[in-house]
């Protein structure tokens, strides 16, 4: 159970990238701090009309992997209030805990941890001022219901994980799964990250992608193997540069309670090399904890050997928000096109926010009128966005800085010719097509 990530520092790391990053996301509408008008609230952010289609084109490619293209992994949306209990048998309450010290000396609170020399403050640099640690729990507590008494007491998960282990006889009961197979679930967790930083990488509202896959005690190792080489290959296929990706065991001190192996995604963030996903192989911990503290018997029954036996769990645990920051910072580059800095996003196509964009050369009604029709019948297929104000040339710039895989100008001659251009975002290079082969053109380079 990692509370936070690692942060290590790479000569490779380009920390004027992170700057550059954090201002087009909120120039271009992708990220807006919360509650901005109010001055902000505490590392909490909102996703903007841009925003929202990358992480959403994140978690719908993630879903495309693990359920969609998948025979043995169904899907789930599990309640994020849950009851003491779960927390209880799932070890949070007793173990999801970071130790914090206080300086006595300026009033700053820390993890110590994450202290370079446990004994100095890094805000005053006062030694020996530090309180003793005390452990703090990261779970958001809050009340179901009119009375705030013991009795009410509930957890907002900070974690999607036990969602899936609490369901899991549901899903053998009512579904024809049977090991090895996986329970999947993408959506809102919530921690209190004591020191939660680096734009959305660690927030205290954030969203997983996790899946629990259960499957034959002595396959276990087999199955952590195939998962950890799986998700490894997700993010090369989504445009990761294998140079920016690396899959690091744990060391044995690193592992959490349940964990016989964990290995971590890594990205090369600006600050260095840092986490983007978790697959870990947690035996038979969780389901053999929620059947002692619920009285159910989760466990497996193997009619034709007549056996019972709890499965074991591979676990690939990743987060969409981190992870769509992440493919933000890899698809971010800087060209001189006609001695202008061109910025593009090379982003992947099923991360793009928008697939296409039509921009008709003029705003008279004679071509934004079927511009206008065609941007219509390409929505039907794709998010496609429109735009007839600026000139070409700046247009062009903004859905490269969106990260717009196709631009289709419509021009006086495609009145006549019934014909547009093409414009594809990293070569630049253009194309006349007919107004009629649009869909199918992009349907084949899109989907
Ligand atoms: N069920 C196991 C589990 O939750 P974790 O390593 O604590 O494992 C999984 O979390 C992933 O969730 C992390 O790899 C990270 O991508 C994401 N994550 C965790 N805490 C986060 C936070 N405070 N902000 C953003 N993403 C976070």
């Amino acid at each position: 159970m990692s509370a936070t990530g690692e942060t290590s520092s790479s000569p490779d790391a380009s920390p004027e990238l992170f700057d550059k990053i954090v201002n087009l996301t909120k120039r271009r509408g992708f990220v807006y701090p919360s509650a901005e008008i109010y001055g902000g609230f505490r590392s909490t952010y909102d996703y903007g009309p841009i925003g929202v289609l990358l992480l959403r084109n994140v978690k719908d490619a993630w879903w495309r992997s693990m359920v969609q293209l998948r025979p043995d992994v169904v899907g789930l949306d599990a309640s994020i209030l849950s009851p003491p209990q779960v927390w209880e048998a799932s070890g949070h309450l007793a173990n999801f805990t970071d130790p914090l010290v206080d300086c006595t000396n300026c009033n700053t609170r820390w993890r110590l941890d994450k202290l370079d020399d446990p004994e100095v403050c890094p805000a005053c640099g006062s030694r020996g001022t530090f309180t003793e640690p005390r452990q703090f729990n990261l779970m958001f507590q809050t009340h179901a219901g009119p009375l705030q008494d013991a009795g009410s007491v509930a957890y907002l998960r900070p974690e999607t994980a036990q969602g899936m282990f609490i369901n899991f006889k549901n899903v053998v009961d009512t579904t024809r799964v049977r090991p090895p197979f996986g329970i999947a679930q993408v959506g809102k967790s919530f921690r209190n990250e004591i020191t939660p930083g680096q734009f959305v990488f660690r927030t205290r509202e954030f969203e997983q992608m996790e899946m629990e896959f259960f499957v034959p005690p002595a396959d276990a190792q087999q199955w952590y193997d195939y998962w950890c080489n799986e998700r490894y290959q997700w993010y090369l296929d989504h445009g990761m540069p294998a140079e920016k990706l690396r899959l690091r065991p744990h060391d044995d001190d690193e592992l959490s309670h349940y964990s016989s192996g964990t290995s971590d995604v890594e990205f090369l963030f600006p600050w260095g090399w840092d986490e983007l996903e978790g697959i870990a192989n947690r035996g038979d911990y969780d389901l053999r904890q929620h059947a002692e503290h619920s009285g159910e018997k989760l466990e497996w029954y193997d009619q034709a050997a007549n056996e019972r036996w709890i499965p074991h769990v591979i676990e690939p645990a990743a987060g969409a928000t981190r992870t769509a920051m992440a493919f933000l910072m890899a698809a971010y580059d800087e060209e001189e096109v006609k001695g202008e800095t061109r910025v593009v996003l090379r982003l992947h196509h099923r991360i793009a926010p928008y697939k296409v964009a039509v921009l008709p050369l003029s705003k008279k009604p004679e071509l934004s009128e079927p511009a206008r029709a065609l941007a219509a019948e390409l929505r039907g297929s794709f998010m496609c966005d429109y735009d007839e104000t600026q000139s070409i040339g700046r247009r062009y710039r903004r859905q490269d800085e969106l990260g717009t895989p196709y631009c289709i100008t419509m021009d006086f001659d495609s009145l006549t010719d019934g014909a547009v251009t093409v414009r594809e975002r990293d070569s630049m290079e253009q194309e006349r097509i007919g107004i009629a082969e649009v869909d199918a053109y992009l349907r084949e380079r899109l989907v």
